[in-house]
This record gives structure tokens, C-alpha cells and sequence, in this order.
């Protein structure tokens, strides 16, 4: 069964509040998105493996704790997915970035694929998929079973804003992928938009509108 996991620290709550700001203007909602994903790789990186090495100080050996050579991937859904990998390449540098494209049809809320592409050894690679929303659910889910049939196995789903349907969605289709955000807001409205939410997160990251 997914874990869900939600991420309330004081600094992430304090710069949600500005993301959420419909004053905020693009360039500091891009800041904000880039340090919040930053602040949250932290915390899905946690249960990373660890493994012992022997390393020589300036004053003698000992023992120290490194990553056992994790390969990581992040995974954006474009478009909003996009404003949130330089914040999570500043902890994980060395992680490679797969893009998947997709858009909600604003009629039926249905996710429409027109991109995919993802680093060649995806198969061997733990996967971070991130979104900053996560409404319906139905973009994240459709990103996950791409991801599968492409036989991606070790698959987290990392989102700044959801709705508890959106998360009842992703769980029950994919159980074995564990999700987290920095809030569960209310709920979703007629149009599908999170409420209290932060309205349109691609238009607000890239000024469309
Ligand atoms: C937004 C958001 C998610 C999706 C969430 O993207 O970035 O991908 O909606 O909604 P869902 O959970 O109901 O599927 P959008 O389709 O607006 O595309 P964009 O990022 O290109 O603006
Ligand atoms: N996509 C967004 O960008 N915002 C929402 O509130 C829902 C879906």
C-alpha cells in the first residue's frame, strides 16, 4: 500500500504561502517552486541506502557514511513539472532528468500524452515523478503506467499541492508508489482547480497567462 507523506516543514509552509500569493509574480513563483522542490528532495531522499567507506581525514582513518551509488531519475510532467528540477538537482546532482508531456483536456479533465522522452538505462533507475499539482490525479497515474510499461519499477511520486482526491486516485491505482506533498488542500472544483490551491501552475510558472 502507497505511503502518503506530508511534508509540513515550517520553511516549506512559509514559502507555500507565497507560491500560493496570486500577487506573486512569475519569476519569484519560479524561485519559490525551485527552493520548496529543493527543501522536499530532503525528505523523499530519506530512505536512501547508505553504505560504509573508509576515507583518510587530515588527522586518520575512519569510517564514513556515502549513498551506495543510487541511480536516480526525475521525471517532470510538463509543463509545471519543469519548475521544479533545478531545485531537485541541487541535492541530487547526479540524477538523470526523463521528460513526459502531458496536458488535462480542460472539457473532461482527461490527461492527453504528447511527449516521452527518458534516459536510456530508466529501467535501473529509482524514479522521482514530480508535479507540483496533484488535482484529479489523472496526469500523475497515466505518467506512472508509461513509466511501467516502459519497465520502471522503483517509481515516487513528488507534488507541492493535492487534493484528497487526487491522491485517493493515484494510490489506488498504483499502491506500490509511495507519494509526497508539501499540502493535502481541501478539494477540487467544478472546473477541477485545488481549493484553496494556487490556480494554473504552468501558467503562473512560464506567465502564459
Ligand atoms: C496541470 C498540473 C498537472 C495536472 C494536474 O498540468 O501541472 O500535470 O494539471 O491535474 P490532474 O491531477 O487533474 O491530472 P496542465 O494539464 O495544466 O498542463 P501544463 O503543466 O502544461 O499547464
Ligand atoms: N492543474 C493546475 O495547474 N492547478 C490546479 O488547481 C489543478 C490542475
Amino acid at each position: 500500500m502507497s505511503k502518503v507523506t506530508q511534508i509540513g516543514h515550517p520553511l516549506i509552509l512559509h514559502k507555500l504561502a507565497f507560491i500560493r500569493d496570486k500577487k506573486t509574480g512569475s519569476k519569484d513563483f519560479r524561485d519559490l517552486v525551485s527552493e520548496v522542490s529543493m527543501l522536499m528532495a530532503y525528505e523523499v531522499t530519506r530512505d536512501f541506502q547508505m553504505e560504509e567507506v573508509e576515507i583518510e581525514t587530515p588527522i586518520c582513518k575512519t569510517k564514513c557514511n556515502m549513498l551506495a551509488g543510487k541511480k536516480v531519475a526525475i521525471v517532470p510532467i510538463l509543463r509545471a513539472g519543469l519548475g521544479m528540477v533545478d531545485g531537485m538537482l541541487k541535492l541530487i546532482p547526479a540524477a538523470k532528468v526523463g521528460h513526459i508531456g502531458l496536458y488535462r483536456d480542460e472539457e473532461t479533465l482527461q490527461p492527453v500524452e504528447y511527449f516521452c522522452k527518458l534516459p536510456q538505462d530508466i529501467v535501473e533507475r529509482d524514479i522521482i515523478v514530480v508535479d507540483p499539482m496533484l488535482a484529479t490525479g489523472g496526469s500523475a497515474a497515466d505518467a506512472i503506467t508509461l513509466l511501467k510499461n516502459k519497465g520502471a519499477k522503483n517509481i515516487r511520486l513528488m507534488c507541492l499541492i493535492s487534493a484528497p482526491e487526487g491522491i485517493k486516485h493515484v494510490t489506488s491505482v498504483h499502491p506500490d508508489v509511495d507519494v509526497y506533498v508539501a499540502s493535502i488542500d481541501e478539494k477540487l472544483n467544478e472546473h477541477g482547480y485545488i481549493v484553496p490551491g494556487l490556480g494554473d501552475a504552468g501558467d503562473r510558472l512560464f506567465g502564459t497567462k
